[in-house]
């Protein structure tokens, strides 16, 4: 299975905050956002990953993630050219895809809890998979509605009269025919290839699976200034009262087994003498 994590867009929601800053780097307590939809990944068990995001912002990311190899990892790196939707990452991705499964992760979004890989991990066939979670604010999210029999009944997009409180968070995976099936979808009002448009192309052909992700993980989106705010808090409380790091990579590398604690404790040299560095120096 190969990984991809979505970079690009404008973020202008959050503008004057990511006029020129690409908001995937932007801080979520300690450590940049992107750092925590990469966890994720590797958590899955994913160590090829792509890293998409706009031409100007490509150097940055590297910069700052580089080849993987620390991780014992490898990340290459797509352009996104225009904000097409999020379904034009298969397109991109399509010599990166090869003929493996997917999962496709935004940016900005932070999943966090006990039990995530194996959720993640779960085997589905020749079916596409989301993660639904309920919210209090479905209208801004996908939302997925199950009929008596707990089958999904519809999926849409941002619907101004959300049928359901299961909003469909930003991490999905799909079988290698999603690079085909992305190609055939029309875009949207908006001129974007949606990624609803995508899961209802699977729901049609009832190759769609949803696991609701249960009470112990958190969502956490970061599109708005107050979700944002929410979000470092989050994350500042939980390390502060744990003294545990959540997306550290080095550490979620070390153990998924993809290095040794030696290399994980080596790689402090790569961050200076923040607390991140310190951190890493002293996993056991
Ligand atoms: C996108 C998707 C939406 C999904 C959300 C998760 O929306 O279009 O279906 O629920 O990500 O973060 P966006 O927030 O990019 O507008």
């Amino acid at each position: 299975m190969k990984g991809i994590v979505l970079a690009g867009g404008t973020g202008s929601r959050l503008y004057p905050i990511t006029i020129s800053v690409n908001k995937h780097l932007l801080p979520i307590y300690d450590k940049p956002m992107i750092f925590y939809p990469i966890s994720v990944l590797l958590l899955a068990g994913i160590k090829e990953i792509l890293i998409i995001t706009t031409k100007q912002d490509r150097k940055l990311f590297y910069d700052l993630l580089g080849n993987g190899d620390y991780l014992g990892c490898r990340f290459e790196y797509g352009i996104q050219e225009e904000p097409n939707g999020i379904g034009e990452a298969f397109i991109i991705g399509e010599k990166f895809i090869g003929d493996e499964d997917v999962m496709l992760i935004l940016g900005d979004n932070i999943i966090y809890g006990s039990g995530l890989t194996s959720i993640l991990s779960l085997n589905s066939g020749n079916c596409a998979k989301i993660f639904p979670i309920t919210v209090n604010n479905p209208e801004r999210f996908g939302v997925v509605e199950y009929d008596n029999n707990g089958e999904i009944a519809s999926i849409e997009e941002k619907p101004k009269r959300p049928k359901s409180n299961f909003a469909i968070p930003g991490i999905y995976c799909y079988p290698n025919d999603v690079i085909e099936i992305s190609k055939k979808i029309k875009p949207s009002d908006r001129g974007e290839i949606e990624i609803t448009s995508i899961n209802n192309y699977y729901l049609k052909e009832k190759r769609i699976i949803a696991t609701n992700l249960p009470r112990g993980i958190t969502w956490l989106d970061t599109g708005t200034p107050e979700s944002l705010a929410d979000a470092i808090e989050f994350v500042k409380v939980i390390e502060k009262r744990t003294s545990k790091k959540i997306a550290c990579l080095e550490e979620v590398a070390y153990i998924r087994g993809y290095i040794s604690k030696k290399k994980a404790n080596q790689a402090c040299y790569r961050y200076g003498n923040s607390s991140y560095a310190d951190y890493i120096s002293k996993i056991q």
